[in-house]
Formats: structure tokens, sequence, C-alpha cells
């Protein structure tokens, strides 16, 4: 607004964001500086915690709602009530909102949920993920919230991790690829953009977060926050890549692994979180701890929280996800920075990058939801684009004997066929993990539909559909009745340590569900799982066609869209599949590499 008079250079939207930064840091008192590093959980959220300790950043964990099948609309409220009270601290320095918007706004009723990044990858599209991110960012603004802790740019080696869905693939360059999901939810920098410094395109887009720096797809045995024993060339080659891609597009924040490199908690190493993020590589935004992640440098765990504080803060870590005991976290960095235990130069340098972040991402200015984006949230425009993703990510390990006997595309006019399988009528296992709970639901858990919903359009009026989730005595014997069948099998929701296995065996006993029906039924095996699993020599012998279908999301008709044929398979494993979970971990490049199917690998249904 030119002409008009501002009393203080932050306040003025078109003084250039570092002054701005400059002046404002100048203005704060340590109370306040510190309140800029502290993020909190929402339901310690109250109005006189977050004036009074000038709280910076507010979160909710997977799962923390307003209340149970929250809309859009009315966590916009809740946010918005959050920001009121910022807005009225002294100096009214706007909270940053953060929530793990992973697959859409998946914590949100009603919101599109797209297919699981491991799905993703297997698209190999970049221009389709970058409308994902761009999509993604509508529905989060429109609920009010302004940063997603996306994407997770983990480069995954052992399927044995819990959080192998969150990956985009194996293979780094894949991975690096499929960053364009910053620029989905940032908006695209222009040329000149220098290169780590962040950019948000307005207030339709929201800052991103690349994560968990650095390492944590690389874990010994795939354990969950473990170790990653690798020499640092092979960090540079193999996990470091995708974060040099996020810089490059502007990535506002970065998020610190809870793993470990040869022994070294990253949320603790000062090498990698501030010799080479911050000054090698040239990060200008802030970087965030993980969930508690001070909390787990001690053992016991949160004993010497002081200490974690000292250690993690003084290695690099800008913003502190407490996220609930924020009094003592406070108490804590106050003490440690009177006593000189952390220079104020650090902390000046962590409140500088959280300002600028909040500066870039317009929030001064725009502090408050717009709520005209309402109308975009699970809009038909978003669903068709999750539909699209869904189509490009399925995986066609096997289609008929060989490419002249095909077993796909289905006939839609078939006479009778039985549709079964615990996962061909539930959305929450469609969808996975990180939707609505942290770890994911069974069910009508949202809006979206089932394989099965997705089957009855398809198919002619004509077609006798028998829907049964465990297929019956009597309908196996009745079996001749069928022109084919379709199991959908696979794994039940999951998120991070809980999803860890050494076993990755379909659950529910999907194999014996599948060999009972694909003996007696000519049989398409869909698997709606976050990475492969243990496929036995009987479900791949017995069956017709098998479909790696991944954790699709709410979109359902795309599984049926490329089935009955109206499109063909065009997905590529992002990962390698094994034979056993005895060879784990694969590795392309060794002479050992002996995978059930490579990575890569993907057969395509209508002969070229
Ligand atoms: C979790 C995850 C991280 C997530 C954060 C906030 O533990 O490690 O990916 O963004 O906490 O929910």
């Amino acid at each position: 607004m030119v002409g008009k008079e501002w009393s203080c250079v932050y306040q003025n939207p078109d003084a250039p964001v570092e002054a701005r930064v400059k002046d404002l840091l100048s203005r704060l008192t340590l109370p306040e500086k510190i309140g800029q590093m502290t993020q909190i959980e929402r339901t310690v959220a109250s109005p006189t915690a977050i004036t009074d300790s000038f709280i910076g950043s507010i979160l909710n964990s997977g799962g923390s709602a307003p209340f149970e099948d929250a809309k859009s609309s009315d966590w916009a409220d809740m946010i918005d009530g959050f920001q009121r009270s910022a807005l009225a601290s002294r100096l009214g320095i706007p909270i940053i909102y953060g929530t793990d918007a992973v697959h859409g706004n998946n914590n949100v009723y009603g919101a599109t949920v797209f297919p699981h990044n491991i799905a993703l990858g297997a698209t190999r599209d970049a221009e389709l993920v970058r409308r994902i991110g761009a999509a993604t960012a509508l529905e989060v603004r429109a609920s009010g919230a302004h940063w997603a802790f996306a994407p997770c740019v983990a480069v995954l080696k052992d399927p044995r991790w819990g959080r192998s869905y969150e990956s985009y693939g194996e293979d780094a360059g894949l991975v690096c690829e499929m960053t364009s999901l910053v620029s989905g939810l940032q908006g695209v920098p222009p040329e000149e953009h220098p290169n780590g410094y962040p950019f948000v395109a307005g207030r339709n887009n929201v800052v991103a977060c690349a994560k968990h720096f650095v390492g944590d797809g690389g874990t010994d045995k795939g354990i969950n926050e473990g170790n990653t024993i690798a020499s640092y060339e092979d960090l540079e080659k193999i996990h470091i890549p995708p974060y040099l891609d996020c810089l490059a597009q502007g990535v506002s924040t970065v998020m610190a692994s809870y793993s470990s490199w040869n022994g070294s908690s990253l949320h603790a190493d000062y090498f990698l979180l501030t010799e080479i993020l911050k000054e090698k590589l040239g990060f200008k935004g802030f970087l965030v701890s993980d969930w508690e992640g001070l909390d787990r440098l001690s053992e016991p765990w949160g004993s010497n929280y002081r200490n974690c504080i000292k250690t993690a803060v003084n290695a690099g870590i800008d913003m502190v996800m407490v996220p609930f005991n924020y009094k003592q976290f406070i108490k804590d960095m106050t003490d440690l920075v009177e006593s000189g235990e952390i220079p104020m130069a650090r902390v000046n340098d962590a409140v500088e990058r959280i300002l600028r972040v909040k500066f870039v991402a317009g929030l001064f200015e725009y502090p408050l939801t717009d709520r005209s984006l309402l109308a975009t949230v699970g809009c038909k425009e978003h669903r068709e684009l999750a539909r699209e993703a869904v189509r490009k990510s399925l995986v066609l390990l096997k289609n008929g004997k060989n490419a002249d006997t095909p077993f796909l595309p289905l006939d839609r006019n078939a006479k009778r066929i039985l549709v079964t399988g615990t996962h061909a009528d539930d959305l929450g296992y469609q969808c996975g993990g990180w939707t609505k709970t942290w770890f994911g639901l069974s069910g009508r858990i949202t809006v979206g539909t089932t394989l099965l919903d997705a089957i009855k359009v398809a198919v002619g009026d004509k077609t006798e559909v028998i829907y049964e989730k465990t297929p019956s005595k009597e309908t196996l014997a009745s079996s001749e009745g069928f022109s084919y069948a379709i199991v959908a099998v696979g794994e039940t929701p999951y998120a991070e340590a809980i999803g860890d296995s050494s076993e990755l065996t379909i659950p529910f006993n999907g194999s014996d569900i599948v060999t009972a029906v694909a003996e007696k039924i000519p049989t398409l095996v869909i698997l709606i799982t976050g990475r492969p699993v243990v496929l036995e020599p009987r479900v791949l012998g017995e069956t017709k066609a098998l479909v790696a279908a991944w954790l699709p999301g709410t979109e359902g008709q795309g599984i049926a869209d490329v089935v009955f044929g109206d499109y063909d398979f065009e997905g590529k494993l992002p990962v390698s599949w094994f034979k056993c979970v005895e060879h784990l971990p694969l590795d392309p490049r060794a002479n050992s590499y002996d995978p059930l199917f490579p990575l890569g690998f993907g057969l395509n249904s209508k002969p070229v």
C-alpha cells in the first residue's frame, strides 16, 4: 500500500522481507523470541497460553481435531481463534499453524484424500504430484492451517519400515523428481529465486516441510527412528539429494529426523543440521524438531530435558515441536540463554528464520482464513485429480499366463461376478494411516468411493454383483455361476513404529482368501498395501491377474477405470518387490539382487 505511513518497518508489506525481519527482531524481548521458537499442540493452546507465552506456532497431532468429523469450516473457526489470540499480543506476531497434510488435508472430514506417496512414486509423474500439492494447499488453507508437514522425502531402503508408504520410493532420483510437491504446496518460485531462500506464492499456498532430515528411510532393518549406518558419501548420494531439489524450490521448512546417523541422533547433529543443511546447502528457512524430538535425546526418555534443549538448539533446531510441556521448555530455554549456554546469536538466528518464513508466507497480511476456499474442499476437480493419480499409480504384476492370453481388462457385461476380501469395501483401509487419525481407521471414515462402490458403477446393469467380505462356503460351492472374482486384500492402517514389520505377510489370512477363491473362480487380486508384501507361490500361481494398488485414498473409481479397460496400466514399481523377507534389504546395484519383481517393473493391460 504505497503512501500509507507505517509506524514500524515490519508492519509495511511493501518493505523488503529482510528489513522487516531485522526491524521486528530488534523489538523482541527474550520471552517473545523464545515464544517464537515454541510450537504447542492445539489441546494446550489456550488464549492465555498463546498471548502470555508469545507462542509462535501451533499444530495438531494426527487425529487431534476440534471434534469427531469436524469439517473444514470447523477447523478454520478453531485456528482463526488461536490466531486472534496471537494478534492480540504486544507486537501482534501471527502464529503459523502446522498439520500433517501428507496425502491431502487428511485430518479433515470431507477433504480429498490422495494416494499415499509410494503410490505417487509408482506414477513417476512429477507434474501430477505438483498438481496434487496445489490442490492440497487450497484445502489446507480452507481449514485455516498455513503449513503442511510434507513432503516426506525419505529414500526407502527397507520395506520393513513402518513409514514405507510415506516414501516415494527406493531410488533417490525418483524421490528427487517427486519433490515437485513442494512447488505445488508453496507455488512455483521464479527462475531467479535464490536457492535455499523460503518461498510461498500467496494466500492460496502453504508453507511446505521437507522431512525427515536426513536418512530416515535408510535405518538398519528399517527400524523406525533407528540408526542409518552409512558413509557421508552415501548420505550425499542417496539421502541428501531430495533436499537439494526441495531447497531449489524454496522449501520454507525442514523437519529433523528422529533417526540417527552412525549413532549420532539427527536432532543433536550440528554437522548435518548446521554445517551441511544451513551453511553448505544454504537453507534460509527454519528447521523444526519432530514431535518430542528433544525428549528422545535422553535416556530415560525426557530426562535431563534442559540438556536436551541445549544440545538440540545449539545443533541447529530453530523451532521446537514441544508440544505439551511448553512451560518447562520456556523455563529451561530462558535459563540456558541467560546462562550463556545457548548464545543469544543462536536464538536470533532461529527467530530470524522463523520470522522470515512468516513474512514470506504473508501471514502478517493474511493471518485469517479466506472462507471462499471452503468451496475447494473435496470438490469434483480435486477428486478427479485424485482419481487420475490412482489410475496412474496401479502396477500390473500379472495378467494371464502370458501376453497372448491377457485376463485384463475385465468384461463389464459379465453375467455374475464375485467381489470379496477385507479391503473391497473399506474406505479407511483404502486411505491407510494419517487419515482422520494418526494410525488410520476402518470403515466409512469420510466422503469417498470404495472399490466395491466403483465396481458397481463400472459394470453394466445386467451384471449381478455378489459381495461378501469373506467368501462363504456356499458361494464357493456355487462358483461355476461366476464369470470372474475380484479379491481385494491388504494391510490394515498403521503409522510410524507400529507399522514396522519383519513378516510383511498379508493380514487376515489374505493369502488363504485369495487361493480359496482363485482355485474355483478366475480371479483378479487387488493388493491394498503401503509397501510390497509376501506373495506366496500359491497366490502368484492361482490368480489370473495381480495388481498393486498401494493406498489409493478416497477415489476408488481410479481402480475400476483401469481394470475395466477405460485406461491402460502405466504404474511402475517405485520399490523392488522382494521374494522373501530374509532377502531384505534389496539393493539393485548388488550382484545378489534377486527380486520377485524388480524396481521399475509394471505390465500394460492393452497390447502395445
Ligand atoms: C510425527 C512424525 C512427523 C509428523 C510429526 C507431527 O511423529 O514423525 O512426520 O509431522 O510427528 O505430527
